[in-house]
């Protein structure tokens, strides 16, 4: 995109890429090759192709055609960048976003379970520009049942991503903006034995796909594999991040801390926690987070974190480091 936007220009020119550039065709054609029909003169590489398959033949491809190539400019930064990519390439699995707005008193909803807005507009903007990024956007039932969310990127992003909700009783009425809206993208229901047929034929009658299954999370990830999706964000509730967290599916974390208390003590059910049930019993069960960025959005404060490894030790995409042990 960018050497079409450049066009004559590009010839002559140095490109500064993040990732090595790819010598075969997949979804589009050789990017290496691409840079060489456009005249680039020399390519700045940050990081290489973390496929082992095909890393170091674009390269060798730009080289092949003259073009002076530099590799390993800023490779840490960019290796971040990257990071879902090459952990997709590694484990054939998604990487896992989870992203939650709480209270400067960590609370995610106000008693009545209300939560509209915790954050700011600015906050807002920046969890759309996720969506737009990610393959899928996930909710569970309680989140569907108290928010009647649409889940899109609003403006779209570069991604369509399906929208999924987790309801294995089949509580969420297919009156749903969900429902409603599958002609702005997909959504897909994944829901259990326990769901009457009924209501699985009122949504499916609005052009929703149904996946029946044991375990919903499991087939989240099975149906991102068999879709070669790369990214998935579960935007909850407490209900789901707990399950997630617990399962220790999760790589990353967006956390907006919005400049308001809730207080009161926890309320009843997962509301309150932005991480429901299993909690860690002691501090030797937390989950160790990295810091990766801390921003001011607005009023409120952005953080992101990598999660480093599962309670049992379990790394995830991440590996350990002397201060986590
Ligand atoms: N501030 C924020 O960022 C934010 C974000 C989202 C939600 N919220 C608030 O959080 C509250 C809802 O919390 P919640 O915890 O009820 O929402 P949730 O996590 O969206 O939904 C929980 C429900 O999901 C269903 N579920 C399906 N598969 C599951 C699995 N594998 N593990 C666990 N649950 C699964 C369960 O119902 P079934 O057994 O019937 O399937 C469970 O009761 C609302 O007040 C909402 O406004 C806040």
């Amino acid at each position: 995109m960018a050497l079409t936007m450049a066009g004559q220009e590009a010839k002559g020119a140095t490109a500064f890429i993040t990732l090595e550039p790819c010598s075969h065709f997949g979804r589009t054609g050789p990017c290496a090759k691409a840079l060489v029909d456009a005249g680039v003169k020399r390519v700045v590489v940050g990081t290489t192709d973390p496929n082992p398959k095909v890393s170091g033949n674009g390269l060798d491809l730009l080289r092949r055609f003259g073009v002076d190539v530099s590799v390993g400019i800023e490779e840490e930064a960019c290796k971040d960048l990257i990071r879902p990519f090459a952990w997709h390439i590694r484990t054939d699995r998604p990487w896992v976003h989870a992203k939650w707005a709480m209270s400067a008193d960590g609370k995610i909803a106000s008693l009545s379970g209300d939560s509209k807005w915790i954050s700011g507009e600015k906050s807002r903007e920046w969890v759309h520009e996720l969506r737009g990024a990610v393959d899928a956007v996930v909710v569970g039932s309680g989140t569907a049942l108290t928010d009647d969310p649409l889940l899109n990127a609003r403006p779209w992003g570069n991604r369509t991503p399906a929208r999924i909700l987790l309801d294995r009783r089949g509580r969420t009425p297919a009156t749903q903006r969900l429902a409603q809206s599958t002609a702005e993208g997909p959504v897909v229901l994944i829901t259990s034995k326990l769901a009457p047929f009924a209501w699985k034929r009122a949504w499916r009658a609005k052009g929703v796909e149904i996946l029946v299954a044991e375990d919903g999370l499991n087939a989240l990830q099975e149906m991102a594999q068999s879709r070669g999706w790369t990214e998935i964000l579960l935007e909850g509730g407490a209900g789901i991040l707990g399950a997630a967290f617990a399962r220790g599916i999760v790589n990353e974390a967006h956390v907006f801390v919005g400049a308001k208390i809730l207080g009161g003590v926890v309320a009843p059910g997962p509301i309150g926690s932005p991480i429901g049930d299993p909690g860690a019993i002691s501090m030797a069960g937390a989950h160790q987070l990295i810091l990766a960025q801390c921003q001011v959005s607005g009023p409120d404060v952005r953080l992101r974190y990598w999660v480093q490894e599962t309670p049992t030790g379990g790394s995830l995409g991440l590996p350990k480091t002397e201060e986590s042990v």
